[in-house]
């Protein structure tokens, strides 16, 4: 077996709060993106990329933050190569222990035609701007966006050009999906065996998953020589998403026999964050996801379970205690006291301050009164509602009365900033007439992009999850909400989505900004 060596250490670069956020619909808010940042942070990411300080008010905040508050991860912040993006940058995340400016310019054709620069135009535009940001910070990270569709000749060129001008690390972005993975090694072994001063600095890998191919592609650059990996929490991003951090990172701990590469990552605390990104993102995994969806670890039929008994090692290769998953997934009931309750919020991943406990002990009651058995899953939607139900208005009352004869109809009762709105709406059955209803207290011109209802656990009891996407000039919002009634967790998703809808009208854009990444 290889032994491990300091050259074989992968740095995790965690890019959820920055280009996992940018996906459509992902927004969270400043208090979820502190609450994600500390989660990586203390599950040994290196670095964070928090945000795109100059994208708006809200996001340089966010940076500044999480620069404040993290302890050990370096906190990176996201400019495009203009000094006044760079400056800004460093505004937000000087205020780390360490800091990163991460500055990037498209270099394809294509995308060098968008600001119209010659080539030779933009190697100066590099050259000053990372010279600019190395000014400011010991830190600088530069990508070429768009790498794998440019050409190599001019590739090596602009790569030279930002080491000579300080930069510490070179990320090599497929920002569209494109490559694969033979080609991503050949790449940055072209990149470090021809480029002066490849030795000096550290090179990324940054790869979308557009052909599906993004964790492959990025093990390839690792083994070709790239030492830091871009990735998000559930290969959250826009379009496909990103290369998932716990793929990389189980891949690298479970096939440690012909990838000798180590991370610092504490394994076992991936399922606990992949629920909290999927709860405050409101994009749900999907159930057949590697490492992190529901049925990852789920042996159904008779062979699989018959061989699992025997030996667990028949059908898994890795254990689902690696990943935080709780060995035994014992239900509780209303019986269950709050020690019981904390103690399974802990298995989940949930560290629940003592006044926030008693609040879900009440919700958690409340459940177990409708519901006989209380799975690990009816947990996490309490815990999902629990964090999403604040904002301008909640339901306060539905009744909805529906039958064979149509029209059906919607008693409402929202709280909209401490006032109760009460309406009746008639619908083309009980949603409908809910939706109507909502639409009547709070008119609003959102489009429902999409509704969509999903059983938590089995049985006819089983609480429904609800997620609605809403939108609004071009912006997507999302909210979700879990009820064993699903007309009840309908509303309070669409309800949800709107207090999304209001935060997100609220944010100031003094720069709007726009990346393909
Ligand atoms: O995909 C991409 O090219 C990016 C860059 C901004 C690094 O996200
Ligand atoms: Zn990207």
């Amino acid at each position: 077996m290889t032994e491990h060596t300091d050259t074989n250490r992968v740095v995790i670069f965690d890019t959820t709060l920055r280009d996992g956020e940018q996906s459509p619909g992902a927004t969270m808010t400043h208090d979820e993106k502190l609450e994600i940042a500390e989660m990586l942070d203390e599950m040994g990411v290196d670095i964070i990329e928090a945000g795109f300080p100059i994208a708006s008010e809200g996001d340089f905040e966010a940076v500044s933050d999480i620069a404040r508050q993290t302890r050990n991860a370096v906190i990176c912040g996201l400019a495009r190569a203009q000094f006044k993006d760079i400056d800004r940058c460093w505004e937000a995340v000087r205020h780390a222990r360490r800091p990163r400016i991460h500055t990037f310019i498209g270099t394809s054709p294509l995308h060098r035609a968008i600001p119209n620069l010659d080539m030779d135009q933009m190697a100066e535009r590099i050259h000053e701007t990372v010279t600019h940001a190395r000014n400011l910070c010991d830190n600088v990270q530069w990508s070429p966006m768009d790498a794998t569709r440019t050409e190599h000749d001019y590739l090596c060129r602009v790569v030279e050009i930002a080491i000579k001008a300080g930069a510490t690390t070179i990320n090599i972005p497929d920002t569209v999906g494109y490559t694969a993975p033979r080609e991503s090694a050949d790449l940055i072994r072209m990149l470090i065996e021809r480029v002066p001063g490849a030795d000096e600095v550290i090179f990324a890998t940054h790869c979308h998953n557009d052909l599906g191919m993004a964790t492959a592609n990025a093990l390839a650059a690792v083994e070709a020589g790239a030492r830091q990996i871009e990735c998000t929490i559930n290969g959250l991003g826009e379009r496909a998403g990103n290369t998932a951090l716990e793929e990389v990172v189980m891949a690298l701990k479970v096939r440690h026999d012909i990838m000798p590469y180590t991370t610092a990552v504490d394994t076992t605390r991936i399922m606990g964050i992949s629920r909290r990104v999927a709860a405050v993102s409101g994009f749900p995994v999907q159930f057949n996801k590697a490492i992190v969806g529901k049925n990852a670890f789920a042996h159904e039929s008779g062979i699989h379970q018959d061989g699992m008994l025997k030996n667990s090692e028949t059908f898994e290769i890795m254990r689902p205690q690696d990943v935080g998953l709780a060995g035994t997934s014992l239900p509780l009931g209303k019986h269950s006291g709050r020690a019981a309750l904390r103690a399974k919020l802990t298995d989940l991943g949930y560290d629940v301050a003592d006044n926030q406990l008693i609040d879900v002990f009440v919700r958690f009651k409340a459940l177990a009164d409708r519901k006989k058995e209380v799975y690990d899953d009816d947990l996490v939607a309490l815990m999902t509602d629990q964090a999403s139900g604040e904002g301008l208005m909640q339901v306060k009352f539905l009744r909805v009365i529906c039958g064979t004869e149509a029209p059906q109809s919607a008693d409402l009762i929202l709280t909209i900033d401490g006032t109760d709105h009460q309406v009746t709406a008639q619908g083309d059955g009980p949603v409908d007439a809910t939706f109507r209803a909502v639409r009547q207290i709070f008119p609003h011109s959102a489009r429902l992009a999409l509704y969509q209802v999903h059983a938590v656990t089995e049985g006819t009891d089983a609480q429904a999850t609800v997620s609605v996407r809403l939108e609004e000039d071009g912006k997507i919002v999302t909210g979700q909400s879990s009820d064993t009634d699903t007309v009840v967790a309908s509303a309070k998703a669409y309800v949800n989505a709107l207090n999304n809808l209001v935060v997100r009208r609220a944010k100031t854009k003094p720069d709007e900004v726009a990346t393909s990444a």
